[in-house]
C-alpha cells in the first residue's frame, strides 16, 4: 500500500539511539545522553518574550508564505553584513526548520539521473533528501588525518554532478571547513557549473576559527543556496524556524513547495526569530563559551582513555575513534547498555564514520566528567 520512495530511507539513526536510551531511562537508568544533537540551555529569554509578546497582539494567522517581512529583511542583511553574502529578502524563504529548508532545496534542485557529492562523514538527513528527490548520493572521501576535511574532491565529480552538500562546523566531526578548502569546492563548482548546498546552521558554534560562507566567494553568487537556522545558536530546536537564500530561479520553485505543503513557519515563532537577529547576541557568547570548556573537558579525558577526537573547532560533536576498543557500533552499545552512555555509532553518517563514535557535549561539566568515569570504568 505504500510508495517505493520511502521503501530505501531508514529511520534517523540518531533517534532511534535517543528512543533506545528512553527506554532505559523508562527502566530507572540513570542515562547520559551524549546523543542528540540539541543545545541542552533554554531558549534567551527575550526571545520568548517576543513571542509571547507576538501571541498577545494576536499574531495568529498565516503570514506570507515566504516569511514575515520584517524577518526577510532582516535575514537578508545578517547575511549581508556577517557572512558578506550579496543578497536581497526576495532571495530568502523562512522554513520551519533548516531540515525542511534541505528537503526543499534538494527537490527543487534534483531529479532523477543526477548526483549530489556529499562528503564522508556526513549529517544523517542529506542522504535520504537525495534520495527522495530521486537522485543518486556519491560519497566522496574526506582526510581523517586532516580533520575530515574533503580530499581529491574532483575525482568525485562526473557529468551529471548537479549539487555538492557541504557543512561546516561540520556535524558530526565537529571540524571546520579552511578557506583554502573552500576555495577548491568553489573552483570545481565554477569550472563544472554544479550548484553548492551549504548547511551553516553551526557557523556560531566554532571556537578559534572564523566562519567563512562560500556563497560569499568570487563567482559563487549564482552556485550557492545557504541554509541557516535558529535551532543550534539561539537554543531554539523545538520551535523549529530555519530559513534558506538561494538564486531568483531556484527561490521560485522552492517557494512553490513550500506553499504548497507546510504554507509558511509559525507566525509568532518568525517574531520570536526577528527578536533572535535583532536582540542581544550575549546569550550565544556564554553558550558557545561554555560548549569550548565542555569540548576541552572532554577532549582531554577522551586522550586519557587513548581515544582520538581530532580537534573539532566548532558544533558540539567530538568525533571519536575508538576503533582501540571494537567498532563504532559495538562501542556504543557497550557504551549504552553498560555505562548507561548514550552516544551515536560513526556509521550512522557514512561509511567513514564505522571507527567511530559521535559525542555530543551538549550537556553539563558535571555529567561528562560522570560519564568519563563510566566510560574509563566499562572500557
Ligand atoms: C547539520 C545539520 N543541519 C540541519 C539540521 C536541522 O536543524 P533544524 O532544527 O533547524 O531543522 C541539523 C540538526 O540536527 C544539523 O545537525
Amino acid at each position: 500500500m505504500t510508495a517505493k520512495r520511502l521503501l530505501n530511507i531508514t529511520e534517523s539513526a540518531t533517534l532511534r539511539i535517543s528512543n533506545l536510551a528512553s527506554e532505559l531511562k523508562s527502566q530507572g537508568k540513570d542515562i547520559i545522553s551524549f546523543s542528540l544533537g540539541e543545545p541542552d540551555f533554554t531558549t534567551p529569554s527575550h526571545i520568548i518574550d517576543a513571542a509571547k509578546a507576538s501571541l498577545d497582539r494576536g499574531d495568529t494567522h498565516y503570514t506570507p508564505s515566504p516569511g514575515i517581512p520584517e524577518l526577510r529583511k532582516a535575514i537578508a542583511e545578517k547575511l549581508k553584513v556577517e557572512n558578506k553574502i550579496e543578497t536581497k529578502p526576495g532571495n530568502v524563504i523562512v522554513t520551519p526548520g533548516a531540515k525542511q529548508a534541505i528537503f526543499e532545496v534538494m527537490l527543487s534542485v534534483l531529479q532523477e539521473g543526477d548526483e549530489a557529492i556529499l562528503f564522508d562523514p556526513a549529517w544523517v538527513s542529506y542522504d535520504p533528501c537525495i534520495q527522495l528527490a530521486g537522485a543518486r548520493t556519491v560519497w566522496a572521501p574526506t582526510s581523517r588525518d586532516n580533520g575530515f576535511s574533503p580530499e581529491n574532491i574532483g575525482e568525485s565529480v562526473t557529468k551529471k554532478t548537479k549539487l555538492i552538500v557541504i557543512n561546516s562546523p561540520c556535524n558530526p566531526t565537529g571540524g571546520v571547513y579552511s578557506k583554502e578548502t573552500l576555495k577548491e569546492i568553489a573552483d570545481i563548482a565554477i569550472d563544472n557549473n554544479i550548484l553548492v548546498l551549504s548547511d551553516e546552521i553551526y557557523e556560531k558554534i566554532i571556537y578559534d576559527m572564523k566562519h567563512i560562507s562560500i556563497g560569499a566567494m568570487d563567482g559563487m553568487q549564482d552556485l550557492t543556496i545557504t541554509v541557516n537556522g535558529f535551532s543550534k545558536a539561539y537554543a531554539m530546536t523545538g520551535w523549529r524556524l530555519g530559513y534558506v537564500c538561494a538564486p531568483k530561479e531556484i527561490y521560485e520553485q522552492m517557494l512553490k513547495l513550500h506553499s504548497h505543503s507546510v504554507s509558511q513557519a509559525t507566525s509568532f515563532v518568525q517574531y520570536a526569530g526577528l527578536a533572535a537577529l535583532k536582540g542581544d547576541q550575549a546569550p550565544v557568547t556564554a553558550m558557545v563559551s561554555e560548549f569550548k570548556k565542555r569540548r576541552d573537558l572532554l577532549i582531554k579525558g577522551l586522550e586519557k582513555l587513548g581515544i582520538k577526537s581530532g580537534r573539532p573547532d566548532g558544533a558540539f560533536y567530538a568525533f571519536a575513534d575508538v576503533s582501540k576498543y571494537g567498532s563504532g557500533e559495538k562501542v556504543a552499545e557497550l557504551l549504552l547498555n553498560k555505562a548507561f552512555v548514550a552516544t551515536t555509532p560513526g556509521s550512522a553518517f557514512g561509511e567513514a564514520g564505522n571507527d567511530y563514535i559521535r559525542i555530543s557535549y551538549a550537556t553539563s561539566q558535571e555529567r561528562i566528567k560522570e560519564a568519563l568515569k563510566r566510560m574509563e570504568a566499562v572500557l
